[in-house]
């Protein structure tokens, strides 16, 4: 499925590139919003995409348009001030950070993301890069509890305890190792009319596993920490995230930024997709945008 990029209008607005100005997209996955912010800074801007799913990044090599003012590095966002030193690039005057995974990873990258149907047989790893612990050793290397919390924590799933006890149990008998077998386990921990049928028993157990893996959340809050090394005073940090748990941090961390006097919050709220687009993108239902000009 192709990936439709979210809030694009609004990343715009809040982004605000200009032609000649460098611009970051530390999330560039398919190239929508990329599309987007160079059409408005070339002729002689210069475009950064990073990845941390290399499959991604080559695909943006192979179909770059603008020679060594578009350049792409497969890499995890949390380490842009190291990559921005290598690479020589110097600070620039836009981020933008989409966070999260796309529609089109979810059916083609084959690494267990998706509790579907389609993606039974794939191997449990839910990582973006190999550097990271696939889940299926997660599972078997924690205990229950451990386990438990992780699911109850970055899940909100409040049967985390039955769900953590049926994968160990399963673990015993056969370790799981497809995004099926997790998909099942959990189905089958949690009572009949689970949620009423509003949403798949395994969606809070997938996400939650899914953002420990990655450490999701460690890496918001370095770039957050680090956003002074990354962008020019002036320059604009845009982030987008589709979790309570992402936003509460980027919503605390320019809070302090801003009373630090680092930064000047552009949204006093965060942004929000418009009925339209949800209809258009059912996706972006839970995106919420916020943004700051460095100072
Ligand atoms: C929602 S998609 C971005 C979509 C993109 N803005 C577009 O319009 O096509 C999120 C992307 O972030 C990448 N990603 C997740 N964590 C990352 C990290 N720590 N560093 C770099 N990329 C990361 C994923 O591999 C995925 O490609």
């Amino acid at each position: 499925m192709q990936h439709l990029p979210v809030l694009l209008k609004e990343v715009l607005q809040y982004l605000d590139p200009k032609p000649g100005d460098f611009m970051i997209d530390g999330t560039v996955d398919g190239g929508g919003h990329a599309a987007a912010i160079m059409e408005k800074i070339m002729p002689g801007g210069m475009f950064f995409g990073v990845d941390w799913d290399k499959g991604m990044i080559a695909k943006r090599k192979a179909e770059s348009r603008h020679g060594k003012n578009e350049i792409y590095i497969h890499g995890n966002y949390a380490e842009l001030p190291a990559i921005l030193k290598k690479e020589k690039l110097g600070k620039a005057d836009g981020l933008l950070l989409d966070l999260g995974f796309s529609s089109e990873q979810l059916t083609h990258l084959g690494r267990g993301f998706s509790f579907g149907e389609a993606s039974a047989r794939e191997p449990l790893l839910m990582t973006y890069d190999d550097s990271r612990k696939p889940v299926a050793e997660i599972l078997r290397e924690r205990n229950e509890k451990e386990l438990a919390d992780i699911i109850f924590e970055l899940g909100g799933e409040r049967l985390s305890r039955r769900i953590a006890g049926a994968i160990k149990q399963a673990g015993k008998k056969h370790p799981i190792v497809t995004a099926g077998e997790l998909a099942e386990t959990v189905r089958g921990a949690v009572p009949k009319n689970y949620e009423r049928g509003r949403i798949d028993p395994a969606t809070r157990t997938f996400q939650a596993l899914r953002i420990y893996a990655n450490d999701e959340l460690g890496n918001l809050k370095s770039v957050l920490e680090n956003l002074g090394n990354i962008l020019n005073i002036g320059g604009r940090a845009v982030i987008i995230t589709f979790h309570s748990l992402e936003d509460r941090i980027v919503k605390q961390s320019f809070q302090t930024l801003a009373k630090e006097s680092k930064i000047t919050i552009l949204t006093k709220k965060p942004i929000v997709p418009s009925r339209e687009e949800i209809e258009r993108n059912p996706r972006s239902r839970s995106a919420k945008l916020r943004a700051a000009i460095i100072s």
